[in-house]
């Protein structure tokens, strides 16, 4: 009998987790550098927790399953409901702000397609207990600023803004009840990934007697917060529908200019969102050309906490999935030449050397350098291929010279220039060495 992984479940060969580590380790050197602290949470929930809390969305996408014990629970297929259970069951001895990040695993039963599978890492950052914008132009900082490093420009990828207290006005200015908004919301969510005839159609199917699509398609098709505002007041909205969010607004776009990162960002109400909990600001990371998923998602939060029993406390954050972020660079050729990691790889030139080759090996791992030697006693020519194909950064060859003067050849694969140099000195400063041949 053959087995393959589970449907939309990953197997991680090493190259797919060299890729997997290099994002793993950027996220967390960017989560620390903004200061926010690390915490993880466990993989199964009560089902509860999303039943309630997330929206129907996520909740079609459970991983779920009865313990011995009867009890109803998931596999976690977000950690945000987690961490306001986490931070309600600590709120008043927690020192706030509270910037915690995690990097979790996390599975969703979706329809394997590109950019999404049913297992995935999904990097978190959130601020608690912070009202002001200033906690989301961060949380959208400490987004961009990854992006940068990992050699996105604001030419690949672009941060669209929006916030729900404005679709919620809309609403509302129009006649729509609060009770049949939640619905509203997540049709008016699909609508980035239906064409727009058919939005409009669903849409007059849905609420066409209480609210004509009209004048909403082009509240959300505003580019800037000056235009969303003049088409309001031509549509006949009054400006107590929308004046407190395009306040917050304005004041979020002033700390996104002086963070640096106005460039990544643009004002767009398509943005919405499927989580139920989501109450204010709300944004999303996309590559400009438009061909993948969501990279990231996010927004504020303020009543989560309170829904799962602790204290009122605003709170905001987003989420960025592995998948489709390696996808995107992939396409845009930024993940080639990871380094595998390997620095040398020792090679006997002649018969009778192994011993050397093994004595070196051990003197470099002791000193902490990564190094690798061939179980087979083969040809020079056969053993440089092996240090190539490994990806080693340096190939060490020990031949006679070795045993006559205690020296021998070091050979930069890059450049592929080689030189000698006195065995002793290289073990006892390697890392000295490995430098001054262009490490
Ligand atoms: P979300 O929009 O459901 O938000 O997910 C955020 C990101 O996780 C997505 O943009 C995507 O990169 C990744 N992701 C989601 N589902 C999949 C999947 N099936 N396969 C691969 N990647 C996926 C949340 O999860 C919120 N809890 C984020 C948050 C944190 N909001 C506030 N704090």
């Amino acid at each position: 009998m053959k087995f393959q992984a589970v449907k939309g479940m990953r197997d991680f060969y090493p190259e797919d987790m060299a890729v997997l580590n290099w994002i793993l380790s950027g996220w967390r050197r960017v989560s620390l550098r903004h200061g926010f602290q690390e915490f993880d949470s466990p993989i199964l929930e009560y089902l509860d927790l999303y039943t309630l809390k997330s929206g129907e969305g996520i909740v079609s996408e459970l991983f779920h399953l009865t313990d011995r014990g009867g009890r109803d629970l998931a596999i976690r297929p977000e950690v945000t409901p987690t961490l306001a259970r986490m931070v309600a069951a600590r709120a008043n001895a927690l020192p706030r702000p509270i910037k915690w990040f995690c990097m979790p695993r996390l599975c969703r039963a979706e329809k394997p397609q590109r950019g999404r599978g049913r297992e995935f890492f999904q990097w978190n950052i959130d601020i608690i207990g912070v009202d002001d914008p200033v906690a989301d132009a961060e949380c959208i900082f400490v987004a961009a600023d990854y992006l940068r490093e990992a050699g996105l420009t604001a030419r690949d990828v672009v941060i669209p803004i929006s916030d729900r207290r404005l679709h919620k006005g809309i609403l509302r200015g129009f006649g729509l009840g609060d009770d049949r908004h939640e619905k509203a919301l997540a049709l008016l969510d699909k609508a980035e990934n239906v064409d727009p005839g058919r939005m409009h159609q669903m849409w007059d199917e849905a609420f066409g007697a209480a609210v004509p699509f009209a004048p909403l398609g082009r509240l959300l098709a505003a580019e800037s917060i000056d235009e969303f505002v003049a088409i309001a007041s031509q549509v006949g909205l009054t400006p107590d529908s929308f004046e407190g969010p395009v306040a917050d607004l304005r004041q979020l776009w002033s700390y996104l200019d002086q963070f640096g990162i106005a460039d990544y960002c643009r004002f767009d109400l398509h943005v919405v969102r499927g989580l139920a909990y989501y109450t204010g600001i709300v944004f999303e990371i996309h590559d400009r050309r438009g061909q993948l998923r969501a990279i990231a998602g996010g927004g504020r939060y303020d009543n989560l906490l309170q829904l799962v029993g602790g204290p009122a406390i605003a709170a905001v954050g987003f989420g960025m999935g592995d998948i489709v972020l390696a996808e995107l660079l992939k396409d845009l050729g930024r993940l080639q030449g990871l380094s595998t990691g390997l620095d040398v790889y020792v090679v006997d030139a002649e018969d009778g050397l192994f011993a050397d080759v093994l004595k070196i090996v051990a003197a470099l791992r002791r000193a902490g350098v990564v190094a690798e030697f061939s179980y087979k006693r083969q040809s020079l020519g056969k053993q440089i291929k092996s240090a190539s194909q490994r990806g080693a950064r340096f190939v060490l060859i020990v031949g006679q010279k070795h045993r006559q003067q205690r020296v021998v050849d070091i050979k930069d694969m890059q450049s592929g220039q080689q030189r000698e140099v006195p065995a002793d000195d290289l073990l006892a400063r390697p890392q000295e060495f490995l430098v001054a041949a262009g490490v």
